[in-house]
């Protein structure tokens, strides 16, 4: 079936991905595409919209990322927002300067042109959302002036005949009140969108490409029981059957009787070619004595490899790898010079070693919330859609110092009371990631008569929308309090349970 597409020109902003995300919440397929592309190849792919994103650079220097005017004439609508907004300015002969004062954070935005199709439903007066130095000094022929803030004249601009409109805000962001009527005007008045798509058209449409893509090769997929990269192998499964294998790894650091769920659900419920690899005692062999995380990072991410390797080459040669990368995971792996707090994402390294043509990463447009409605459509159970975060690593960075087996079957248990009662207070959808850490310290307690000196549990539990930024759950004392209970009475060895009440900043999420 045939979508309206809406294309997305990313001329390297922070929030390019997020407008797409907008687009697509409002019922528009939607693609983000280099700002490369040739204007012929986007004509062709037969967009009713464009969008040409922010960026970090100013439209004069010689680096700067741009399309050409020719994607201003193709008589498809559209919407330049804050380098966008510049760069139309620029192509169709306007001028663009350095403001004298920059704008950062929330402005007051005033519409002086509210009969435009743009602003219909907005307020004269709003809020909007600024961060630029540069901005549109004098807007090109045949283009109107339609908003203003105190320190930027043109705050936005339109030629309602070519069908091309530039705002130097952010209305992707929720900060601009009126954003979201904005891009939704623009989609249903300018582009004559009929905002009707769905994600199962987003599952279909990728189904069928797939399928044609991949044709009768073999393909393998690295699964890890996460939400992720079941979504991905469900719908490359969908595409082509058994020619897909899955492979999962179990290395003994997972939550407790987990390994047991995915292999069920991946063989029973979707019926998937699927090999477990118990590797448990590999991978706890190579961690004894080693207590350093990163060192357990490397460890735990070059014995995945290894093992996964021996298991592919058991299937020999194959077309395409599977993974289930989203795009969080795109721009914080591309995230340029930004220091190395941890080293995540140990399957990185796995296309070196497989013995295939090309990757394939069905989900890297999508965020986890879409992840998780694409995952229900695709009708994988709620309980694995609403699956929290798990790094792949697992309790081997839960585990403080040395890792034993002891220690992990411990903490299985006492992780499992946590999420039981959190679950039982109908907390977990609200919770982004909580888990309980397996600390290094030992203290004094009394049980029955006797003295105790054991192991100290600590919970913690987090809201976050990026996993970047985090902040401790208020979690009530009562919920607290039987998990606490429960674990010193239930877990051989604990005699104390803390609650960590630290944000992220300065904390991280996990303890290693
Ligand atoms: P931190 O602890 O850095 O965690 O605040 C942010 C998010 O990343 C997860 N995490 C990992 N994921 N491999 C992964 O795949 C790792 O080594 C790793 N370390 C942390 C963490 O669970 C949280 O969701």
């Amino acid at each position: 079936m045939e979508h309206q597409l809406v294309v997305v020109l990313d001329f390297g902003g922070q929030y390019s991905h997020l407008i797409a995300r907008r687009v697509r919440d409002l019922g528009v397929y939607c693609e983000v595409k280099p700002y490369t592309l040739a204007p012929a190849k986007l004509a062709a792919m037969r967009p009713v919209g464009v969008i040409l994103t922010g960026g970090p650079n100013s439209v004069y220097l010689a680096t700067a990322p741009r399309c050409t005017a020719e994607v201003l004439s193709l008589g498809i609508p559209v919407l330049g927002i804050c380098y966008g907004a510049q760069l139309m300015a620029y192509l169709a002969g306007g001028r663009v300067a350095t403001a004298p004062k920059g704008e950062y954070g929330r402005v007051s935005l005033e519409i002086t042109a509210p009969e435009l199709p743009l602003f219909a439903g907005v307020e004269q007066t709003s809020t909007c959302w600024m961060s630029h130095t540069d901005s549109i000094a004098e807007p090109p022929p045949g283009f109107a002036v339609t908003a203003q803030t105190a320190n930027c004249p043109c705050a936005a601009m339109a030629s309602v005949e070519r069908g091309l409109y530039a705002v130097q805000f952010h209305p992707e962001v929720q900060h601009t009140d009126f954003g979201n009527r904005m891009l939704e005007n623009f989609l249903k008045t300018v582009c004559g969108c009929t905002c009707d798509w769905k994600m199962r058209g987003y599952a279909e449409q990728t189904i069928a490409a797939l399928r044609e893509k991949i044709g009768e090769k073999r393909v393998i997929c690295a699964l890890s029981g996460g939400v992720d990269s079941t979504v991905a192998a469900v719908m490359v499964h969908r595409a082509i059957g058994r020619q897909l294998t899955c492979i999962f790894v179990d290395h003994g650091l997972l939550r407790k009787d987990e390994g047991d769920q995915v292999e069920k659900i991946c063989k029973e419920t979707f019926q998937m070619n699927f090999i477990r690899v118990n590797a448990q005692a590999e991978f706890l062999g190579k961690l004894a004595g080693v207590s350093d995380p990163e060192q357990k990072r490397r460890i735990i991410g070059e014995t995945f490899i290894r093992v996964f390797e021996r298991e592919s080459k058991k299937i020999g040669k194959v077309g395409y790898l599977v993974q289930g990368t989203i795009y969080p995971d795109v721009i914080e792996s591309g995230a340029g010079d930004s220091a190395v707090i941890k080293s995540h994402h140990n399957v990185g390294a796995l296309p070196d070693v497989v013995d295939f043509e090309e990757i394939i990463e069905p989900l890297r447009m999508l965020f986890k919330d879409e992840v998780r409605r694409l995952g229900l459509e695709l009708g994988i159970s709620e309980s694995l859609v609403w699956r929290q975060p798990f790094p792949g690593p697992g309790l081997a960075v839960r585990i403080l110092g040395e890792i034993t087996p002891e220690k992990a079957a411990l903490l299985q248990e006492a992780d499992a009371i946590f999420r039981e009662e959190i679950a039982q207070a109908g907390l977990d959808r609200e919770i982004s990631q909580y888990f309980a850490v397996l600390t290094n310290i030992r203290s004094v307690g009394v049980m029955g008569d006797g003295r105790t000196y054991d192991a100290t549990i600590a919970l913690r539990a987090v809201t976050t929308s990026d996993f970047m930024t985090a902040e401790f759950v208020p979690l009530p004392y009562d919920v607290l309090g039987r998990v606490s209970s429960r674990i010193v009475n239930e877990v051989p060895g604990v005699n104390r349970v803390v609650y960590d009440v630290t944000a992220k900043p300065p904390a991280t999420i996990e303890w290693e």
